[in-house]
């Protein structure tokens, strides 16, 4: 069992924090499918600290969302240890933790010295730890990167000085910074970073289905897995993924109805939390997501592109079952 500070963490798979993608709505969906915690999408520190409104309303953690971090990116240490303290102190609910973002590949955040491109400097990632773990009454976690790029692989080195700076748990993408989001990731680099350490490790990067999770555990002895865009179009995937560890087994995929339910729930919930308008307009890669698999996928997706309101939702999971179910609709007309 994994403790992080005073919480028990249930469950072998936790939602990665996916800025633009990972919002309340789905935070809550993958919760509620099983997911053993999550994270907020990335919040900068500086802005925090400049009493930037929308940076805020990033913040803010719902019932449903719980266990779950804040994740913070930056690089001085004291912004990243103020923001940190902003953070805490304005949420009614403590986090499970604060989490330092060591990863994000973004230009307009590695040219300002954040995210992967703190690796370059493993010093600087010890001292931001250790500001931040003196600042906030919290477990403080890590989100790394291989490295830097194929030249500078440091992902050991810089998880033992985050370890002795203070850091309670190390989340590793085995991918570095020069290689964005696409070679496979190297889950060796996992195994040497669980060697290395003797807080608990999670695992990134490229866990699509139950079995991955189950591989990716096996090979690399890491104490929970992390599921980024396997789980968009995808939240039921940590159920999947419980089921196998619990069943030994995998269990059946959703079908049709249950997909369509969870989808018009998702997006519902999307409008609830910000309104029609964005909600409906993020609703439409959400939905495209869904598509995935579904017959007439590449036609449906156009619909997807084209929604507008909520009654539109209607329109495309009458669209989606007409392609995919056409007995049910002949029934029922
Ligand atoms: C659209 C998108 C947004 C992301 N935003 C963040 C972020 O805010 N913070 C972070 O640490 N990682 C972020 N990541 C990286 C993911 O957390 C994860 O490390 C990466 O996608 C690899 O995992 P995967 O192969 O399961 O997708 C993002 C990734 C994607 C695709």
């Amino acid at each position: 069992m994994i403790t992080l500070g005073n919480i028990t963490i249930q469950g072998k798979a936790v939602l990665a924090p996916m800025a633009g993608v990972t919002d309340r709505a789905f935070r809550e969906l993958c919760m509620g499918f099983g997911a053993a915690f999550c994270v907020s999408e990335m919040v900068s520190a500086k802005a925090l600290t400049m009493g930037d409104k929308k940076t805020a309303g990033l913040l803010g953690i719902s019932p449903g969302e719980q266990p779950m971090a804040i994740q913070l990116f930056g690089y001085d240490p004291a912004t990243m240890a103020e923001g940190a303290r902003i953070a805490v102190d304005s949420l009614p609910v403590a986090p499970a933790a604060i989490d330092i973002n060591m990863g994000c590949p973004a230009p307009k955040i590695v040219n300002n010295h954040s995210g992967s491109a703190l690796m370059k400097d493993p010093a600087l990632c010890g001292r931001i730890v250790e500001a931040v773990a003196r600042a906030v009454d919290l477990p403080v976690t890590v989100k790394m990167r291989k490295g830097w790029d194929a030249a500078s692989v440091n992902a050991v080195e810089v998880a033992k000085i985050c370890e002795a700076a203070g850091a309670k748990m190390i989340a590793i993408h085995g991918r570095t910074r020069e290689q964005m989001y696409a070679p496979p990731a190297d889950w060796n680099i996992i195994a040497a970073v669980k060697q290395a350490v003797d807080i608990p490790v999670v695992g990134n990067g490229d866990i699509y289905c139950a079995r991955d999770a189950m591989q990716m555990m096996e090979q690399t002895g890491c104490d929970l897995v992390m599921v980024g865009r396997g789980a968009m179009g995808n939240p039921w995937i940590f159920r999947e993924i419980n089921a196998q560890y619990a069943l030994g087994r995998p269990v059946f995929p959703p079908g049709l109805y249950e997909r369509l339910n969870v989808m018009n729930r998702h997006i519902i919930r999307l409008c609830a939390c910000k309104g029609e308008p964005i909600g409906m307009r993020e609703a439409r890669k959400h939905t495209a997501w869904y598509m995935k698999g579904l017959r007439g996928a590449a036609r449906l997706r156009v619909l997807c592109g084209e929604l507008r309101t909520l009654d539109d939702m209607k329109r495309l999971t009458q669209a989606v079952i007409e392609e995919n179910d056409p007995d049910a609709v002949s029934a029922f007309s």
